[in-house]
C-alpha cells in the first residue's frame, strides 16, 4: 500500500471534508478548511494514496496564549483542529506522521510553545495516540464542550524551539 504525506493544498479540500464526514461528527464548511489552509498552509497535512485520494488529514492553525501573564503574552502556540484517517488506512502510523509533521511545522515556522487539541474522553484510539504516543498531557478537562454534551480533554504537547 503506498501512501504518500504531503502538505495540504487548497485542491484537497473537498477530499479532506469528505475523510472528515466519513469519519467524524465534528463538520466544518469548506469556508474554515479554506482558511486553515490559506492562513496557515505549513500547518495541515494529508495522506493520499496511489491515485491521490484523501485517506488521511490534519487541519491545523495557529493561536495566542491567552492565560499567560501579561509580560508573556505572545505565546504563539499550534491547535489541531481535527485529524482522522479512513478506516482501512488504520493502525499504520499515518496519524502519527500527520501529527508529527504537523507539530514540527508549529514550532519551526511559527516558533510555536506548545501544541494543542480537544479529544472525547471516551475516543480511546485518539487517546492512545495522544497519551501514549506522542506524550500529550491534559491540560484540563471542558465539561459538555462537545455538542452531544461529551467532556474533552484539553490536551498540550510542548514542542521544543527550534531555530531552523
Ligand atoms: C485516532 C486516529 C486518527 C488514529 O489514526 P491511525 O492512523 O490509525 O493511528 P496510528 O496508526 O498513527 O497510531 C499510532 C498509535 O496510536 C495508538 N492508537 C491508534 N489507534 C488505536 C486504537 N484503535 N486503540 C488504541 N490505541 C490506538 C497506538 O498507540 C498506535 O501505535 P501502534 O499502532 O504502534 O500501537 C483514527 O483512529 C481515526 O481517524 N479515528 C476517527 C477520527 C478521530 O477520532 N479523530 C481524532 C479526533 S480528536
Amino acid at each position: 500500500m503506498s501512501i504518500n504525506i504531503r502538505q495540504a493544498r487548497p485542491e484537497d479540500m473537498l477530499g479532506m471534508q469528505a475523510c472528515n464526514l466519513q469519519n467524524l461528527p465534528e463538520n466544518y464548511t469548506m469556508r474554515m478548511y479554506s482558511y486553515h489552509i490559506l492562513t496557515w498552509p505549513q500547518l495541515s497535512f494529508v495522506a493520499e494514496d496511489a491515485k491521490g485520494r484523501v485517506v488521511g488529514y490534519i487541519l491545523a492553525k495557529m493561536e495566542e496564549d491567552d492565560e499567560q501573564e501579561p509580560h508573556t503574552a505572545f505565546a504563539p502556540y499550534g491547535h489541531v483542529t481535527s485529524i482522522s484517517v479512513l478506516r482501512p488506512y488504520r493502525r499504520l502510523g499515518l496519524a502519527k506522521t500527520l501529527m508529527l509533521q504537523s507539530q514540527y511545522a508549529m514550532a519551526t515556522a511559527y516558533r510555536a510553545a506548545f501544541c494543542s487539541l480537544h479529544v472525547r474522553k471516551s475516543n480511546r484510539a485518539a487517546l492512545g495516540l495522544y497519551r501514549d504516543t506522542l506524550g500529550f498531557e491534559v491540560h484540563k478537562v471542558e465539561a459538555g464542550y462537545y455538542a452531544d454534551g461529551e467532556d474533552a480533554l484539553a490536551m498540550r504537547l510542548t514542542l521544543s524551539p527550534r531555530d531552523d
